[in-house]
């Protein structure tokens, strides 16, 4: 019988802090998986992904490595259960990407959706990296070295897992065997956690639009933040009728606020269903919405930002957690890398096979 695959594998670009939007796409389902003690849980800081698009900038990967560590250690991912490792210290991440990339063609990458807009996004017209354009193949990579069987993500990154799920099976077919794994994305629970909006209600959080509620961010900070948020452009007085629909306050509180937090902060509505429905028949200020989400947030938020300030106190400790993960790591995904060399049939020094054929 074959050994159940438990495996999960996912990560994140150091090039910034991580934000809510990261909390809620993926961290937040990552602890849980860990605390269910079933899988075994690789989480990986993605800095050669990071590099495709910043090849000039390494400083601000570096600054970020040690950021992102202690932002997972604040959610609660814990070293002793979750491997936290670093993919440029993992000889299988380049060399695999230099098989798999023999099996996708140009017009496949050209139509991933999420690069497409990524492109658009960067301006990178003519001057488009080869590296950033075959990230995906990469991202591939990352996977399969550990032969996960889940990836907990946002949505944003299921095109990359049919990719990889595509070279996966042209990989096994093409040299007969089953080597590796095809991954399942496990999505968060709810659809506005999917793809969170930014605090000025544009399309998504990201560092680069400058809308980001950041899991470090004070007590002050994330106060002036959610003050200064964007509501509903027609709820001008407060007797206006308003709508909640596509207001990023509202949006935040559909992902965060609970009954409870309703008994404790804003006693005179049961739930956000009442709320929202003062709010939609007019006589419900925005400026009260917002002390309410903030109160949410900060509830949220303390524990982790507490945690953070804790582990910062020893960055040597972390980058020692870091250290010996990477290495362990190392170890599972050198075992791959064999397989795969021996299956594409380049492993002629210890190939009884070949040196049978050719050599005797
Ligand atoms: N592309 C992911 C992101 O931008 C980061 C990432 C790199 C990743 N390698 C991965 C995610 C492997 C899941 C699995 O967030």
């Amino acid at each position: 019988m074959e050994k159940e695959n438990n495996i999960i594998l996912t990560g994140d670009r150091p090039t910034g802090a991580l934000h809510l939007g990261h909390y809620v796409g993926s961290l937040k389902k990552r602890v849980q998986l860990q605390n269910t003690g079933k899988y075994d849980a690789f989480v990986m800081i993605a800095d050669l992904q990071a590099l495709t698009d910043n090849a000039e900038n390494p400083e601000k990967i570096r600054q970020n490595i040690l950021e992102v560590t202690l932002d997972y250690l604040a959610v609660g991912l814990e070293p002793d259960k979750t491997n936290l490792f670093v993919q440029s210290h993992i000889p299988a991440l380049t060399e695999l990407p230099m098989y798999y990339s023999n099996l996708v063609t140009m017009s496949r990458l050209e139509r991933n959706p999420t690069i497409k807009q990524e492109i658009k996004m960067r301006n990178f017209e003519r001057n488009l990296p080869v590296g950033f354009m075959t990230y995906p193949i990469s991202q591939a990579a990352d996977i399969t070295a550990f032969r996960a069987k889940y990836v907990p993500v946002g949505e944003d990154q299921l095109p990359m897992l049919e990719q990889a799920r595509e070279i996966v099976s042209s990989f096994n077919r093409i040299y007969k065997c089953d080597i590796l794994v095809e991954p399942e994305a496990i999505l968060p629970d709810n659809s506005t956690c999917n793809r969170l909006v930014g605090t000025d209600g544009g399309t998504k959080m990201s560092k680069s639009l400058g809308n980001c509620i950041y899991l470090k961010d004070d007590e002050k900070t994330l106060k002036q933040k959610i003050m200064s948020m964007y509501t509903d452009p027609t709820h001008i007085n407060v007797a206006d009728p308003g709508h909640t629909e596509g207001n990023p306050v509202f949006i935040y509180l559909e992902a965060f606020s609970t009954d409870e937090h309703f008994a404790e902060y804003l006693p005179e509505y049961k739930n956000l269903a009442e709320m929202k429905e003062h709010y939609e028949r007019g006589g419900l200020g925005d400026m009260k919405c917002k002390k309410f989400l903030n109160c949410v947030m900060q509830e949220m938020l303390a524990p982790i930002r507490t945690r953070r300030e804790e582990f910062a106190k020893d960055k040597g400790e972390l980058l020692n957690i870091l250290k010996k993960s990477t290495e362990k790591a190392r170890e599972v995904s050198d075992e791959t890398l064999a397989q795969v060399r021996r299956a594409i049939g380049i492993d002629y020094f210890n190939d009884a096979e070949f040196i049978e054929k050719f050599v005797k």
